[in-house]
C-alpha cells in the first residue's frame, strides 16, 4: 500500500471519483471531513460503498476512519460499517497501545455478531493527534495482532498545542510536528507495522507534495495519505521501488542465500552485512502484491 486517499463518506460524488483515482487504499471518512449532522449519511454511504465494492478484483483496500474513542460516536460508526467488512479501521486520536486494545475488543464483538472471522478487520492508528499521544508512541508494540500500520497527523495536534501554524514559510513542518512524525516512524518500526506519512494539505502544490513524500521515503515511511485524487499518482510514483533498487535488493538477498553461513558479503567492491540484508528483504516484501 503506497497511497491512501481520504474520501468524505457522505459524498457520493467523491466516493465515485475515489474508485477511479488509482489509490492503493481509500479511507472512507466518518470523522473530521464530515459535519456532525451528516454522520448518519456518512455511515450509510460508507456501508453502501463497502457492500458494492467488496467483491471487485482488483480493488483498493477499503479503510474506514471512524470517530475517536471518546466521542460517543464510534460505536454507532462500527455498528454501521462492520457489516460491510472493511479491510481496516483507521483510529483517529489514538493514544498508544491501550486505545488499540480498546478498538480491538469492539471489533471482536462485532465480527462475532456479523459472522466474520476473528481478526478479519485490521487497525491503523493515527498516533500523534493529541499531546498525550506523543508520550505513548512507545506502547504500540504487541498491543494487538490487528495493528498493521501507524500514521500521524499535524492538524489536531497543532490545535491542541495552541500553535499559530505547523509549517514554516518554506512549507516544511516546524519542529513539534517533525517530532510527532519521527515518533510515529519509530512507533511503526518498533511495532513491526507499516509507517504511513501524513497528508499534504496544499493539494495544488505537486512539487511540495513530491518533496515531502521523497523525504518520507528516505526516512523509512513506505506510504503517504492523500486528500485529493491528483496527489495519488505522485505518491504512487515516489513509493514504488525503482527497477534499479529492486535489482540491487535481489543481488543482496541472493548473495546471502549463496553463502548462508556468512554475516557479510561483498558485491561490486562494497560490503553488505545483516542490516543491509534486512533492508533488501523489506524492499522486496513491498513489491509483493497485497
Ligand atoms: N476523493 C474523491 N474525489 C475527490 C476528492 C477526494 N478526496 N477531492 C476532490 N475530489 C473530486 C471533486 O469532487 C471533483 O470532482 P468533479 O470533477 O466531478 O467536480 C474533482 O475531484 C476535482 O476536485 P477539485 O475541484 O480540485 O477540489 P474540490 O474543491 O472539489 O475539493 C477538497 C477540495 C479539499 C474539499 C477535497 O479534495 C476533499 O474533500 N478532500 C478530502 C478531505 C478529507 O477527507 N479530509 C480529512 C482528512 S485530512
Ligand atoms: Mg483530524
Amino acid at each position: 500500500m503506497r497511497s491512501l486517499l481520504f474520501v468524505p463518506a457522505d459524498s457520493e460524488k467523491k466516493l465515485a471519483k475515489g474508485s477511479e483515482s488509482g489509490a492503493d487504499a481509500l479511507i472512507l471518512d466518518l470523522e473530521d471531513s464530515v459535519a456532525a449532522e451528516r454522520k448518519p449519511a456518512a455511515r450509510e454511504g460508507a456501508l453502501a460503498y463497502l457492500k458494492a465494492h467488496a467483491s471487485h478484483t482488483p480493488r483498493p483496500r477499503l479503510i474506514v476512519r471512524v470517530n475517536a474513542l471518546d466521542t460517543g460516536l464510534i460505536d454507532a460508526d462500527l455498528d454501521a460499517v462492520v457489516a460491510g467488512r472493511p479491510d481496516a479501521i483507521l483510529l483517529p486520536k489514538a493514544e498508544g497501545g491501550p486505545s488499540v486494545i480498546h478498538l480491538d475488543a469492539k471489533l471482536t464483538a462485532r465480527e462475532a455478531v456479523h459472522g466474520l472471522p476473528d481478526g478479519a478487520i485490521s487497525i491503523i492508528a493515527l498516533a500523534t493527534e493529541t499531546a498525550a499521544a506523543l508520550f505513548l508512541c512507545g506502547t504500540y508494540r504487541d498491543s494487538s495482532a490487528r495493528l498493521t500500520g501507524i500514521t500521524w497527523g499535524a492538524e489536531d495536534l497543532s490545535a491542541e498545542l495552541g500553535a499559530e501554524t505547523n509549517r514554516d514559510a518554506t512549507g516544511h513542518f516546524t519542529s513539534p510536528y517533525m517530532l510527532a512524525r519521527n515518533l510515529s516512524l519509530a512507533a511503526a518500526a518498533s511495532a513491526h507495522v507499516q509507517a504511513i506519512d501524513t497528508v499534504y494539505a496544499d493539494f495544488r502544490d505537486m512539487q511540495g507534495l513530491r518533496r515531502e513524500a521523497e523525504d518520507a521515503r528516505r526516512d523509512g515511511f513506505t506510504a503517504k495519505m492523500a486528500i485529493h485524487p491528483a496527489q495519488v499518482p505522485v505518491i504512487n510514483e515516489v513509493f514504488t521501488p525503482s527497477a534499479q533498487e529492486i535489482e540491487k535488493a535481489r543481488a543482496v538477498v541472493d548473495a546471502f542465500a549463496a553463502d548462508p553461513a556468512s554475516g557479510v558479503v561483498a558485491i561490486g567492491g562494497v560490503m553488505y552485512d545483516r542490516p543491509h540484508l534486512r533492508r533488501a528483504e523489506r524492499l522486496l516484501a513491498r513489491i509483493k502484491p497485497a
